[in-house]
């Protein structure tokens, strides 16, 4: 039995000669036709895994027990290998030559296990950060621009939303508060109040889940009278170092409720290096900080803006957030973000910037984060909702493919039904 790899015209190796009664699989290459071979014929049909679907067939079995192939091998009776059969295409299928490929590709996904086997990127509820937008009222109210999505009560909506996260396996969080416009100013003053919504919440689930892991959002908009994340100065600029300082009391704040990751949202210069420094002043050497490092000046975050009713009462955020052209200018963010100590990058949005994603992930070696924002979610509850997309596939998909760019972990609202499909269970 041998087999001689020879060079094909064009370079490409194929088999040349083969002990056909050994192999099933290796047949010399016939140079007439590949199809058709067992019509007519008494062969026993083996049914071959069909690489064009998804529906795969198994090889016939011989009807013998386990106990009754045992004893046939015992005995030195083994069966025949099965002899080739070839499924016919359809009427008028062309009749031609196999291409003489060293490479075909397919044949690494062409059933469910080998296909596992060389799947590269996974996807688990570990990976997931859930976001909530949380309030002072009771009831839970629904979020118009994000069918599912809620201002949850802070004391009973958000506990509960959170126990049912647990469920699934998401132990990670990110709160969002809604402040009443009483308590906005132009200077975001409540951001820092250890009795305000977020600390009160912080302290709360701490109490009831104290593994959980909390993130907290470090900026000024959803305090701010003008809503901006920044002071904004009575030309309009927004105010860099002065917005630093706030943001610097608004963390060390968060950090004594418990929260265990300040994320600064709000994309100041320095403020990663200001808000190490005040944390390690007060004592909180542990806890981390996620930098928004690569925020884009992005309209996906509408959505959002409506759940918080923090709409930029005049002008955009282009002059703090990065322009939506640019690549090189997420390096000098990832640079300065390093230097400063942060201990995890992130990049917003999502899917429109899996380029980004990739290039923090190549040029830094801590975490990376990335936020699918509201406007990601929306398209694809509404594509859903109208029937256009299937939700859940869309869903699933569009996940593992900011982990395939690169994200170690993922900030979306899909969270808790992402997870329920990895558990098993339909989502939500
Ligand atoms: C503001 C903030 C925004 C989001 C998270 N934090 C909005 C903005 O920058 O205007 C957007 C999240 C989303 O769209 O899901 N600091």
């Amino acid at each position: 039995m041998a087999s001689i790899l020879s060079p094909a015209p064009g370079n490409v190796g194929v088999v040349r000669s083969i002990d056909d009664k050994t192999y099933v699989g290796l047949r010399p290459l016939s140079t007439r036709t590949h199809v058709a071979v067992t019509r007519g014929s008494k062969a026993r049909p083996l049914a071959v895994v069909r690489a064009s679907s998804e529906k795969e067939v198994s090889v016939k079995s011989s009807g013998l027990s386990i106990e009754e192939c045992e004893a046939a091998a015992v005995a030195g009776k083994f069966s025949d290998p099965p002899p080739l059969y070839r499924p016919q295409g359809p009427k008028g299928t062309p009749i031609v030559q196999p291409l003489p490929l060293t490479r075909r590709p397919r044949r690494n996904r062409k059933s469910p296990a080998l296909r596992a086997a060389f799947q590269e990127t996974t996807l688990s509820p570990s990976n997931f950060v859930h976001p909530l937008f949380i309030h002072e009222g009771e009831e839970d109210v629904p979020i118009g621009a994000m069918p599912g999505c809620f201002r949850l009560g802070w004391r009973h909506g958000l506990l509960e939303e959170v126990y049912k996260a647990r469920d699934v396996g998401v132990n990670s969080f990110v709160l969002f508060p809604k402040i009443p416009d009483p308590l906005k100013s132009q200077t975001g003053d409540e951001a820092y109040n250890d009795n305000g919504l977020v600390p009160r919440a912080i302290r709360l689930l701490k109490d009831k889940y104290p593994d959980i892991v909390i993130y907290t959002d470090v900026a000024l908009d959803p305090y701010s009278s003008d809503g901006h994340d920044g002071i904004v100065r009575e030309d309009g600029v927004i105010m860099n170092d002065e917005t630093v300082h706030q943001l610097c009391r608004q963390a060390v704040s968060q950090a004594r409720a418990g929260a265990d990751v300040v994320s600064p949202s709000d994309m100041m210069d320095g403020r990663i290096l200001a808000i190490r420094m005040a944390l390690d002043a007060e004592g909180f050497q542990d806890v981390s900080i996620m930098s928004y490092t690569a925020k884009y000046a992005s309209a996906f975050y509408g959505p959002f803006r409506e759940a918080l009713d923090s709409n930029p009462r005049f002008g955009d955020k282009k002059t703090y957030q990065m322009n939506p052209a640019n690549y090189r200018e997420a390096l000098v963010e990832t640079e300065a973000d390093e230097a400063e100590g942060a201990d995890i990058l992130l990049v917003k949005p999502g899917l429109p910037y899996l380029d980004i994603i990739r290039l923090l992930r190549d040029n830094s070696s801590l975490p990376i984060a990335v936020y699918q924002v509201s406007g990601e979610y929306s398209m694809i509850k509404a594509g859903g909702v109208l029937k256009m997309i299937d939700e859940e596939k869309v869903m699933m998909e569009s996940l593992l493919c900011l982990r395939r760019a690169g994200a170690d972990i993922i900030l979306t609202y899909f969270a808790r039904q992402a997870a329920s499909v990895l558990c098993g269970m339909k989502g939500n």
